[in-house]
């Protein structure tokens, strides 16, 4: 049995497959075929954090997939009042068909996949978010971006940081990440991601320069400065984080067609100015939409991937 809790556990062939299934049933849904590839299969969904897209997009995913999702907030179940990880996991996992967590700790993460009896699936960590970066990645492939590319990330060094450093040390394309001192990514992450590298050719660079890091990137990408959590460092990170944000004159470095990305929510005159987020928008909810369509095609694919 697979989880999907964050891409260091798959191959490059793994998430291409994945892809090739999400842009076959994203053409199904826009032509309004809901095959149910897992009739009656009950999606169990934690939520320890907020959440838009991650919510709506699995709860429709597993809806239009012939199965059900349950709505769980770790403030109305017992695991908010400290029920260990492990009892809930052991619990839900005999009940329901397949789970989603969204939570504080890639440890805990695991420790609740190692007892489950069914797949888990990352709907964002602290360390990760792996699938937003699948959405991220089919919105590229559909914005014609995917050869040649080079991604710069400007930026805090979080947990979209380590998923682009996942996704591009296992698939092989360039990535710069630009990040303020004392917000640099992981350095475990950092050197797994260029074990990967090695492998796969893609070249990785570090640095605390956004100007260097978006010159001839096709994709630019950011996210917001103050993650969920953080709220108490929202003034140190506001002033720490001066310089960075994703303007037109960044833009004008990069690629003369470049796109784009933003996982969402977007902060407008922090991170990104109103200007770009709204001239890439068309780009911007096409990768919102894509997490639909992607997270269906992981959900099948974990289904397609049990042992029994
Ligand atoms: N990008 C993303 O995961 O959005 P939500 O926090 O709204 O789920
Ligand atoms: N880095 C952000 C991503 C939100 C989708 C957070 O963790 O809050």
């Amino acid at each position: 049995m697979r989880h999907f809790l964050t891409l260091k556990d798959f191959s490059k062939e793994e998430i291409l497959e994945i892809i090739d299934l999400a842009i076959v049933i994203k053409k199904e849904t826009k032509a309004k075929i809901f095959k149910k590839y897992m009739p009656n299969q009950t999606l169990g969904m934690i939520f320890e954090k907020s959440s838009t897209r991650t919510r709506v997009s699995f709860e429709t995913g597993i809806y239009q997939l012939g199965g059900v999702g349950l709505f769980l907030s770790s403030n109305d179940i017992q695991l908010g009042r400290g029920e260990p990880i492990k009892d809930t996991s052991r619990v839900i996992s005999r009940m329901v068909d397949m789970i989603m967590i969204r939570n504080d700790s890639q440890n805990e993460l695991e420790e609740f996949s190692r007892y489950s009896k069914v797949p888990v699936i990352n709907g964002l960590t602290d360390k990760f978010h792996p699938v937003q970066l699948m959405a991220d990645y089919l919105t590229i492939i559909e914005a014609n971006k995917s050869e040649n590319l080079k991604v710069a990330y400007v930026g805090d060094g979080n947990n979209m940081t380590h998923s682009w450093l996942m996704l591009s040390s296992k698939l092989g394309f360039d990535l710069n990440i630009a990040t303020p001192i004392g917000y640099e990514v992981d350095s475990e992450i950092l050197a797994m991601a260029q074990e990967f590298a090695k492998i796969s050719g893609a070249t990785i660079t570090i640095s605390n320069d956004p100007k260097a890091a978006v010159a001839d990137a096709s994709v630019v990408t950011t996210d917001t400065w103050v993650s969920m959590g953080q709220e108490a460092q929202k003034e140190k990170r506001l002033k720490d984080f001066d310089g960075y944000i994703v303007d037109d004159a960044l833009m004008s470095l990069a690629r003369k067609d470049a796109i784009f990305l933003h996982c969402l929510p977007a902060y407008r005159g922090y991170e990104v100015s109103e200007e770009v987020f709204e001239s890439h928008s068309d780009v911007i909810f096409n990768e919102a939409e894509n997490r639909l369509h992607v997270q269906k095609a992981i959900m099948v694919w974990l289904d397609q991937n049990r042992d029994n």
